[in-house]
């Protein structure tokens, strides 16, 4: 197995880190990084925010209810941004619109190809992350934060520094529940190595927390795909001129 092979298989989130801030000489490397990412069209319609205000630090902690988006190396935040394509139409005399789906899905997928290169560089070099999505659970104050002008919106954060602990690692699907060949796989063909998995990661919980918890994976994503959550994004993105108006 190669070294990067190694790396990406050694991910685990970090929620805490050591005092010590990137350096703008990091920064500039793992925003490098991200930029390297493919991108739909070479529309890179997307950009990263950077946070070391204070004040605007603690209002998206308040935010996200997560300590560590506070108390981190450095907060970046990815923005989904069809502005500067707007802005540069309109010097040009002409007009654009991205209030279709499939423009959506070009930002999202621009900007979180960018997000995890810079996970895997940030990684690279002995730094831990955590994505942090709670961000959205005020998308609109989140922006307003930022001073995002209309055509962007905050899709996530990524908390970065150096690690103050190891964090502990969480299995994966199984590969056979995963990967299919040639036609899809109905549920009841993976539905054993689904049910050995759900045991495994109530194994993990358990003796992690001594018992207080021991919930299996299809529990959690249940309970968590049940709960109408963030429903003001829909109307977040259109007051932005995503999704039709
Ligand atoms: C888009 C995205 C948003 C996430 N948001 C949060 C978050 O708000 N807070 C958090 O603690 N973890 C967040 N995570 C981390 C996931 O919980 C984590 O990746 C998952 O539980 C798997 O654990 P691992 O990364 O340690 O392997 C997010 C991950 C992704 C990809």
């Amino acid at each position: 197995m190669n070294d990067v092979i190694k790396l990406l298989n050694n991910h685990r989130s970090l929620r805490k880190f050591t005092d010590e801030k990137l350096s703008l000489e990091t920064i500039k490397t793992l925003v490098g990084a991200a930029q390297s990412a493919s991108t739909s069209s070479y529309v890179q319609a997307y950009s990263i925010m950077g946070v070391t205000d204070p004040e605007k630090k603690k209002a998206l902690r308040e935010i996200s209810t997560q300590s560590y988006v506070e108390h981190n190396g450095h907060l970046f935040v990815f923005v989904v941004d069809f502005y500067r394509h707007k802005e540069l139409a309109e010097q040009a005399g002409e007009e654009i619109s991205y209030d279709k789906t499939e423009n959506l899905i070009v930002g999202v997928v621009d900007a979180s190809l960018a997000a995890q290169n810079m996970a895997v560089a940030a990684e690279s070099m002995g730094l831990g992350i955590c994505y942090i999505g709670s961000l959205r659970n005020d998308i609109k104050k989140t922006g307003e934060i930022l001073g995002l002008p209309e055509g962007a919106f905050a899709l996530f954060g990524m908390v970065a520094g150096y690690p103050e602990d190891e964090g502990s690692q969480k299995e994966r699907l199984p590969f056979e529940a995963v990967y299919h060949e040639n036609t899809y796989q109905r549920i009841d063909e993976v539905q054993s190595d689904i049910e050995a998995y759900d045991q495994r990661i109530s194994d993990y919980y358990s003796e992690r927390t001594g018992g207080k918890r021991d919930d299996k994976w299809s529990e959690q994503i249940i309970d968590m795909l049940s709960k109408k959550q963030r429903l003001d994004v829909d109307t977040v993105l259109k007051e932005n001129g995503f999704l039709g108006q």
